[in-house]
């Protein structure tokens, strides 16, 4: 091996060197397409006048982290990899902390704070009216929240008794507390009498918010029922001063249970027990009626197979005169079928646009206690309930805006129809779910400049491949522009000292198109080395470190060798000429 072949190699491995160190600066300063810091929790619910805690964490290199905050804010930090933004008193309504990294350009991310507070009091109080009701007339109830946020969080639940009534869900977006009232309306019977009426006042704060969520219920609202013991109009007349006032407290029959919830053509059994002696007892109804008997404390109003959907029965007793308590029941049917759609709308969606989904629920009831829950995957993302006051089974199609991101490409979005039929009801509610909704979203073009740096080297002899790859849907194309008018359409580009100062990247798809600049930089005379040939290199220079060592050793061996060599001889030679004299012979 010459002296200038080694020369060459000390040469190529300089450059090589050189090159390595441009190669690393480019990949340490390369930016990303998103900002590189992680926030835990993605989304802080707290409580108002409470403490929150997020850390915000990097796993890149950076010169500095921070937290920007109007309470809070944590200075840039150069040597952390992680930090927390703590507040332990948190009362600022619209706060809206960031953590930002400074790495190539700065870059932030937002932590979305919802901050909630429960109401001072929740309160129910019938409009326009004060007294008895009287029965078969309506009456409005209402039910006042006292300062409440977020009000866009808030379900006000009505119960009579153990039963929930109806809900009212607001729409407002108001982050700082407000009063709001909800309003139900309701026409008592005569089985109304002595009712209780409640409403609750509940925040639903998804996830990350407290569980189970925190509510808060008025005070009971005692109704007491006004009615004509002859329901016709003559009666009427007669009534003012004579009509009698009865409650249900006050016929002496208890029911067990107090409501019946049957599913459509199932089976149902109700008792009326007597609480007094009497002269009669009876269940009415269009199906299992019981004729009314003199002998016995308790009778059972029995159905195997319940088909009627308006069905009122009622237990009447004779003593002193007669009285009834009637029945509530609720016939429920599962729906047939729910099926969830796009509408308006096929194919793949684009990111960023609004879509609505559809979701249908077929053959369900009754639909007041119908809540169709809206997933994405594991998500739930919303509720839909329907006040329509329908025994019979209805179809029903509830509706939910979106607007995915490139993220929700490949999202399942699921539409769940259940019903809550109280305390009464099945436990757990009975819910049927659609098949999923995979959503196929189109999104920009994002170009992978980790792969392409905007500035690359090149060394003379010796041509580099530049890799363009584009992260989009559909999958773009790719081309390269050199020059004014040359088109590559290819992934990859060969470049050398002959291609222009400039070359451009691009890459399209039906959603759009990206651009990347590349500035080519000839070096000087240093031998451009592409990192395919380092192992060979390398490989090379040990062998020639190894190679002048090896020559090196041997010259020494030789050197010391050939002098130990060189003194045996002469000694050998010495004593040989002292063995010649010794053994001459000695003359007589
Ligand atoms: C933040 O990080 C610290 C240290 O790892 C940990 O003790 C704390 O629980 C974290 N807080 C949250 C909210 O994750």
């Amino acid at each position: 091996m010459g002296h200038s072949n080694t020369y060459n190699m000390l040469q190529r491995f300089y450059g090589l060197v050189y090159f390595s160190a441009v190669l690393l600066f480019v990949t340490l300063t390369g930016t990303q397409a998103e900002c590189p810091v992680q926030l835990n929790p993605q989304r802080a619910v707290v409580r108002y006048e409470g403490s929150v805690e997020v850390n915000c964490s990097t796993s890149v290199p950076h010169k500095g982290l921070g937290w920007e905050a109007s309470e809070g804010a944590v200075p840039m930090a150069r040597d952390k990899m992680m930090i927390a933004w703590r507040v332990s008193h948190l009362t600022e309504w619209d706060i809206q902390p960031f953590c930002y990294i400074n790495y190539e350009r700065q870059c932030q991310v937002e932590l979305p704070v919802i901050i909630y507070k429960t109401p001072d009091s929740v309160s129910i109080s019938i409009v326009d009216h004060s007294g008895p009701m009287i029965e078969g007339q309506q009456y409005e109830l209402q039910c006042d929240v006292h300062d409440v946020a977020p009000v866009q969080y808030l379900t006000v639940k009505w119960y009579k008794g153990q039963t929930l009534l109806d809900k009212t869900t607001f729409t407002e977006y108001i982050k700082t507390p407000v009063n709001e009232n909800a309003t139900l309306l309701i026409r008592p019977d005569r089985a109304d009498g002595g009712a209780q009426y409640r409403c609750e006042a509940e925040l639903e704060l998804g996830a990350e918010g407290p569980q189970p969520p925190p509510k808060k219920t008025s005070e009971p609202l005692n109704i007491n029922v006004y009615f004509f013991l002859v329901n016709n109009f003559y009666a009427f007349i007669l009534c003012s001063s004579m009509c009698l006032t009865g409650t249900q407290a006050e016929c002496p029959v208890q029911l067990n249970p107090q409501r019946a919830v049957v599913r459509y053509g199932g089976s149902v059994a109700v008792n009326c027990r007597a609480s007094v002696p009497h002269k009669g007892l009876g269940w009415e109804a269009s199906e299992g009626a019981v004729p009314m008997t003199r002998d016995k404390m308790m009778i059972t109003w029995r159905v195997s197979h319940l088909t009627e959907w308006d069905i009122q029965p009622f237990c009447y007793i004779n003593h002193e005169e007669q009285c009834q308590v009637e029945l509530p029941v609720t016939i429920y049917k599962y729906p047939d079928s729910v099926s969830i759609s796009i509408v308006d709308h096929s194919g793949p969606m684009i990111e960023g646009r609004q879509y609505e989904l559809q979701c249908d629920v077929h053959d369900v009831a009754p639909v007041q206690y119908l809540t169709v829950k809206w997933y994405k995957g594991q998500t739930l993302l919303d509720k839909t309930t329907f006040t329509e006051d329908s025994k019979t089974p209805v179809n029903e199609t509830a509706t939910l805006l979106i607007r995915p991101d490139r993220a929700d490409g490949g999202a399942q979005y699921r539409c769940e129809a259940e019903l809550e039929l109280g305390a009464e009801g099945p436990q757990p509610p009975p819910k049927k779910t659609s098949e999923p909704l995979n959503i196929n979203v189109y999104f920009k073009l994002i170009i992978n400049e980790n792969k392409l740096p905007s500035i690359v080297p090149v060394f003379r002899g010796y041509p580099e491949v530049l890799v363009c790859e584009a992260e989009g849907n559909p999958k773009p194309t790719i081309s390269w522009i050199l020059g004014t008018n040359v088109i590559v359409y290819n992934e990859t580009l060969t470049i050398s000292e002959s291609t222009p100062e400039h070359v451009y990247c691009t890459s399209d798809n039906s959603v759009g198109r990206a651009t990347r600049q590349v500035n080519v930089s000839i070096q000087g005379n240093y031998a451009f080395v592409s990192f395919f040939y380092i192992p060979i290199i390398l490989g090379i220079f040990v062998a020639v470190v190894v190679a002048i060592s090896v020559i090196f050793i041997f010259i020494y061996i030789y050197l010391t060798n050939y002098k130990k060599t060189k003194t045996g001889h002469y000694d050998v030679k010495e004593a040989n000429a002292h063995k010649e004299l010794l053994a001459q012979p000695v003359p007589p």
